[in-house]
């Protein structure tokens, strides 16, 4: 069967066509048109800039993620509708809803975070269940217990910032542009983590994650030190981050005795978060799947892996669907 996922989230318009026999996702194509051009010069997502060139962009994208496939042979349209910025939400479901009225193929709304965690099923080698899937993103940062496919328990979540969203202030606070992930990864590459010590909120007794402190941190120490090196803030401020991730994966993983970890989201593109998180894991004898950098930003193909799973299930959506700013898993 083939399945057409749109995701229009946030700030990238991505679609993509996945191909399924017995269950097994072979990615035939993933397009991600990114907006950072757009919103860099604010430091940050401007919502209404980014349903504007969801708009533009929409049909462009999923006409190249069809590239020579009719849209007669797709079995399945999915879409995510929430958690998100509204109008970029509605952008992906109102298109999905025309495509399915026009042509009869079913469509079925899916759970962004669904589509996050279980991302790492996209590649090879894929984890079985049960799987404990960390998604940390500019939206979120929780632990997920994945018992099997629509079958999720959040063991904890952040309860103030994401961790996506500690990199980005803390980028604008060195002004160094949006996304800031990527960017102070790079930088951190050339800095000295000892150089400060930046407070870890372990949240102690439960899998709960807190980083608004550390930004704050971050945001004094600047201040009172304005002759810092940015490559020295980067390093010791990703130190930190990474640290307390790696450390409540260990802590889940002794918790509940479950040995396979997947990690995604934008953050899990993180090249000094995959690297201590594949040794934490080797340590003590666990399995790791991060999935490639593509799939873990924001894409169509783990909608559509999500949503194909949905419709085997029977489930289906009708026109009735509205996206949702908030929409916890279900
Ligand atoms: O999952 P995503 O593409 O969008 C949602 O938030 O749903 O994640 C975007 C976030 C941004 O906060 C961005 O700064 C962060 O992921 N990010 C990274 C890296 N690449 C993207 N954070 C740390 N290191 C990276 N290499
Ligand atoms: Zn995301």
């Amino acid at each position: 069967m083939l399945v057409l996922g749109i995701d229009t989230s946030c700030d990238d318009t991505s679609a993509s066509l996945v191909s399924f026999e017995d269950d097994r996702p072979d990615i035939v194509t993933n397009i991600v048109s990114s907006q950072s051009d757009i919103h860099d010069k604010y430091g940050g997502i401007v919502p209404e800039l980014a349903s504007r060139r969801h708009m533009e962009m929409i049909w462009p994208v999923v006409n190249e993620a069809l590239g020579k496939n009719r849209i007669d042979d797709l079995g399945v349209i999915a879409v995510c509708y929430g958690p998100g910025l509204i109008g970029s939400l509605l952008v992906g479901t109102s298109f999905a809803k025309s495509m399915s009225l026009s042509t009869a193929i079913p469509f079925i709304g899916v759970n962004h975070l669904e589509g996050h965690l279980l991302s790492a099923l996209l590649a090879e080698p894929a984890p079985g269940f049960p799987l404990l899937s960390m998604v940390v993103s500019g939206g979120h940062t929780s632990i997920y217990m994945v018992r099997g496919y629509g079958d999720y328990e959040e063991l904890g979540k952040t309860r103030d910032d994401a961790a996506g969203e500690a990199y980005d202030k803390v980028s604008k606070l060195l002004g160094l542009g949006y996304p800031g992930g990527p960017v102070i990864d790079r930088l951190a590459r050339t800095g000295n983590r000892k150089s400060i010590r930046f407070p870890r909120a372990m949240m102690k007794g439960t899998h709960d994650f807190s980083f608004s402190g550390l930004k704050t941190a971050v945001r004094l120490e600047v201040e009172r030190n304005p002759a810092l090196k940015p490559e020295d803030v980067a390093a010791a401020f990703q130190d930190a981050v990474v640290d307390v991730l790696v450390r409540k994966v260990r802590m889940a993983i002794e918790e509940t005795g479950v040995k396979s970890v997947a990690l995604s989201g934008g953050v899990a593109a993180n090249s000094e978060l995959r690297e201590r998180m594949a040794e934490m894991c080797e340590k003590i004898g666990a399995e790791f799947y991060p999935p490639p950098v593509a799939l873990c930003t924001d894409n169509g193909a783990m909608i559509a892996l999500a949503g194909y799973h949905r419709f085997r299930m029977g489930q289906v959506s009708d026109l009735g669907l509205n996206p949702r700013a908030h929409l916890p898993i279900s």
